[in-house]
């Protein structure tokens, strides 16, 4: 055996790092798709799954890059079956996730779930922790493209333990999928989880309003101050964490609650308008069957999207904060910039852009309003729009030639 071991780790290390290497390129820009959670907690089934994806397929989201459909916690039975399998609740997925998985690709998504790193999940239901290698080839069996691994019951457990352990047991299930780390960033992930996820959850948990806080959630304009503050910025540009994000790994400030019942309109756009400065994983959080037109322009929006997408992959920062304003930027890959000014007041105001002191700019740019579709002047000149409160004026400019 001693000499055998040689020989095997030889043979087994090639096929580790090459599908590794595969791993690596699956999240080059930040993932999109649905996830059950906010909308639907612990009340999911294949039902709404199904009709989630036939809506998303048939309304132009799939199309817009929404390709991930992930079912959260809650979807297994409250026990392992006796060979130690985690088993899907029959109540609510009678024809079981294979089945389910394959619909879902039949239709042209990818297929995701969810597990945990301690004793039981966050819904009390059994979680991985000392069964990461059976999970992970269950998962695999199920046609499971993208796990989404949360933190609760871990007890003592290091996170860059637990976390690299489900990433090698994927690795070892063999079959290419997205590892979401849902630690709630109090381990910095950032500093340590490029090599292990491809996205990590930078803060608690979001809800559906603006800036409330109720116990462990948050609104995301509270969740968007906490991702700003949680590095300082070292040189003044940077929005702290930013600097950690790029292709194949992404600082994740929690799925949209984009449509959902606590967020005015003009909330919805700007939450959604700044997830796409930071480079965020856009999971759609909202009954996607029921939603409006008006929010179904704005998470398909091709041009806020493309702002997401960029492939550089460069994280937006915060140029200014001032009562009653905030102006983000954000670096694009071919010269242009990505701006977004938020009237955080709560009434419509005037508000303005003074371009002189971006100093980063290539030089005089064209301006484009994204959310009213128009050319609309350059920034030789201040822009100025009347926004409502809560509301946001979402601009790529593009240098003049
Ligand atoms: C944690 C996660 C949430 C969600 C719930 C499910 O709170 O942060 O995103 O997955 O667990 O119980």
């Amino acid at each position: 055996m001693k000499k055998l071991l040689p020989l095997l780790l030889a043979a087994t290390l090639p096929v580790l790092t090459a599908l590794a290497q595969k791993f690596e390129s699956l999240a080059l820009t930040p993932p999109m798709g649905f996830n059950t959670w906010n909308t639907f907690a612990s009340n999911l089934n294949e039902v709404v799954v199904m009709e989630t994806a036939d809506t998303m397929a048939k309304n132009g989201m799939r199309d817009a890059g929404y390709n991930y459909i992930v079912l959260d916690d809650c979807w297994s039975l409250k026990e392992r079956d006796a060979a130690g399998n985690l088993v899907p609740d029959p109540a609510k997925f009678p024809n079981g996730l294979k089945a389910l998985g394959d619909y879902l690709h039949k239709l042209g998504f990818k297929f995701g779930i969810y597990s945990c790193a301690g004793s039981k999940t966050c819904g009390g239901f059994p979680a991985s922790q000392g069964h990461e290698y059976q999970d992970a080839r269950l998962f695999a069996s199920w046609g499971v493209d993208y796990l989404k691994y949360d933190w609760c019951n871990t007890g003592t457990r290091d996170p860059k333990e637990a976390y690299t352990t489900m990433r090698d047991a994927l690795f070892a299930a063999g079959r290419p999928v997205v590892f979401s780390i849902c630690e709630w960033g109090g381990s910095k992930p950032w500093e340590w989880a490029k090599d292990v996820g491809h996205l990590w959850r930078t803060t608690g948990d979001i809800t559906d309003c603006y800036d409330c806080v109720q116990r462990w959630e948050r609104g995301w304009k509270v969740i968007l101050d906490l991702q700003y503050s949680l590095v300082q910025p070292a040189d003044g540009q940077n929005n702290g964490i930013g600097q950690y994000a790029g292709p194949g790994h992404w600082n994740d400030p929690d799925m949209l609650e984009v449509g959902n019942a606590g967020l005015t309109f003009a909330e919805s756009r700007a939450h959604f308008s700044l997830w796409c400065m930071l480079a965020a994983p856009l999971m759609a959080g909202n009954d996607v069957r029921h939603m409006t037109p008006e929010i179904l322009a704005v998470m398909t929006d091709r041009e806020a999207i493309a702002i997401d997408q960029d492939p550089a992959g460069k994280e937006g920062w915060r140029f200014r904060a001032e009562p009653g304003r905030e102006i983000w930027v954000r670096e694009l890959s071919n010269g242009d910039w990505a701006v977004a000014l938020l009237n955080t007041g709560d009434q419509p105001a005037d508000l303005s852009i003074d371009f002189g002191p971006m100093w980063f700019l290539g030089g005089t740019c064209q301006i484009r309003d994204i959310w009213d579709k128009k050319d609309t002047g350059t920034t030789a000149q201040p822009f100025t729009k009347r926004l409502a409160s809560h509301d946001v004026a979402l601009l790529r400019l593009k240098p003049i030639k």
